[in-house]
């Protein structure tokens, strides 16, 4: 009875571990089809769009959009969606659809108006994994901005 728990319970272990690596490994995609990047996200009013960054891009504001990329934005940092290279491979990339905004990717990034970052990073994208930032002061949500902007420049 016992050495037939233990089998079963091998077994059990194996196929969990198999089951998982086969899901984890399938599901992944090379990077090169994040760019150009399919994107959907609603676009921000216009006057919202319209809207400039307060900050200038000095070492000081762009490493202070790095630190609350990173780590300090509350409730989650940017970085567990949209990776800590901003290129969207965060360490849950793959159970995300849409995918996190590729950042590192020019051709998309270009045609995204400072004023439309700020105004999903406050607002969120309805339906998706992007969460509204309602906590984060503007001059934060700025800093961010340059900080992703750097990824693409
Ligand atoms: C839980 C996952 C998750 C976290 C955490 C997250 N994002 Fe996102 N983000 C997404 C997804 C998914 C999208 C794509 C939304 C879409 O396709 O409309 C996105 C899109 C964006 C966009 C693109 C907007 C556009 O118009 O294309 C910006 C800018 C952005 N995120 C900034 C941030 C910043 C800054 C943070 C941290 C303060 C953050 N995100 C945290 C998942 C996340």
């Amino acid at each position: 009875m016992k050495a037939s728990f233990a089998k079963f319970v091998i077994l059990f272990t194996v196929l969990a571990v198999a089951g998982f690596s086969f899901y984890f490994l399938s599901s992944r995609e090379e990077p090169s089809s994040l760019c150009p990047q399919a994107r959907t996200t609603v676009s921000a009013p216009e006057k919202d769009a319209r809207m400039k960054n307060i900050l200038a891009p000095t070492e000081e504001n762009i490493q202070a959009g790095k630190a609350l990329f990173n780590s300090q934005a509350q409730p989650i940092p940017c970085s567990i969606c949209h990776g800590f290279k901003g290129d969207s491979i965060g360490v849950i990339f793959q159970w995300i659809k849409p995918y996190a905004r590729n950042f590192t990717c020019f051709q998309t990034m270009k045609d995204i108006s400072d004023g439309q970052m700020f105004w999903v990073i406050r607002n969120g994208s309805h339906g998706t994994r992007m969460q509204a930032y309602k906590k984060l002061e503007d001059e934060q949500i700025w800093q961010l901005v340059l900080y992703l902007r750097s990824f693409s420049e």
